[in-house]
């Protein structure tokens, strides 16, 4: 079958099985053309939880499918690629968290949607990398113990100078992997394109851009702006989707090693063995967690995301 046809083929089974797929901007193009909504993790959940199907299918990492049950436990959620993991979403236990919390008893935990659902049963809000900054400010206390992505946190900090930030030494090793160094090496052999880069890079690196956001901000500002040329800093895809979207602008990615291969584990033929019913994974959590894991979430889109 080639990919036109399995195309198709996804598209007619999941109007029959009454299945909502949704996917993060991170995945491969033909993934993206058969998905109901593609975009950032703030936008996934709210499709996760307005979606009217029955049935989810998360084309994306753990986390995303953990939240899209959190917000919808009625329906059926299933994560495309069973190995589909965040690294940056595993560092940090409960266990470790609970003796930091004891430590900095009156601050507010914030935990960045890259968590597991374990983790989020005890943060006292949640953010995406779209909404970090809104809701930074938003809460009441000044005093904010940010977890788990040192350089998400560190960008969040400088915005929002009024309040107290503690940071713990957590991350993404695919956007922190990228080097100041190279910033300067694109800009010279770019010199007219404006880069824009995702807040899970290191401060020497954000501090050099032109625009810092989630992977939607960093799409909608390359569409919207009267610039030709751009270098962007995060997964490579985004690049490459931009180059579709506006065929008269030029996409430079910032570096070649900007690849999650979490985020590209699913493939074309792993979400068409999904609705064929030999592959994926049926997300189950208890009732208790999700009671308890949830609270944060709502509080995050309370807050306005
Ligand atoms: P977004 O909030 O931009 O979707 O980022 C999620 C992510 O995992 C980035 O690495
Ligand atoms: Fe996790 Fe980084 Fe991959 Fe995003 S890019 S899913 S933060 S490992």
């Amino acid at each position: 079958m080639n990919i036109y046809d399995m195309q198709q083929m996804i598209l007619r089974m999941k109007k029959e099985q009454d299945v909502c797929i949704l996917a993060h901007s991170y995945v491969a193009r033909e993934i993206a053309e058969i998905a109901d909504f593609v975009g950032d993790s703030y936008g996934l959940s709210v499709q996760a939880a307005h979606a009217p199907q029955q049935t989810i299918l998360m084309c994306g990492v753990r986390f995303m499918a953990e939240t899209a049950k959190m917000l919808s436990p009625e329906k059926k959620v299933l994560l495309s690629s069973p190995i589909a993991g965040c690294p940056m979403a595993e560092q940090m236990d409960k266990q470790m968290i609970l003796q930091v919390k004891e430590m900095y008893p009156d601050y507010t935990v914030m935990a960045y949607i890259n968590t597991t659902a374990e983790l989020k049963t005890i943060a006292d809000v949640c953010v995406t990398s779209s909404s970090a900054v809104k809701i930074a400010r938003a809460v009441e206390n000044d005093k904010i113990l940010f977890i788990p992505d040192c350089n998400l946190g560190a960008y969040v900090a400088k915005q929002v100078p009024e309040k107290t930030f503690k940071l713990l030494q957590g991350g993404c090793p695919v956007h922190a992997a990228v080097r100041p160094e190279a910033v300067k090496e694109a800009k010279a052999r770019h010199p007219e394109a404006l880069v824009l880069v995702h807040p899970e890079c290191v401060p020497a690196v954000t501090e050099q851009a032109d625009y810092v956001g989630s992977t939607t901000g960093i799409m909608d500002y390359a569409r919207k702006s009267g610039a030709k040329e751009f270098i962007i800093g995060t997964e490579i895809s985004i690049a490459e989707h931009l180059q579709y979207d506006c065929p008269d602008k030029m996409f430079y990615p910032l570096s070649k090693e900007l690849l999650c291969p979490n985020m590209k584990s699913t493939t074309l033929v792993d979400v068409y063995r999904v609705l064929c019913g030999d592959y994926g994974e049926e997300i189950c959590m208890d009732a208790r967690t999700i009671a308890e894991a949830r609270r944060c979430i709502d509080k995050m889109i309370a807050l306005g995301g």
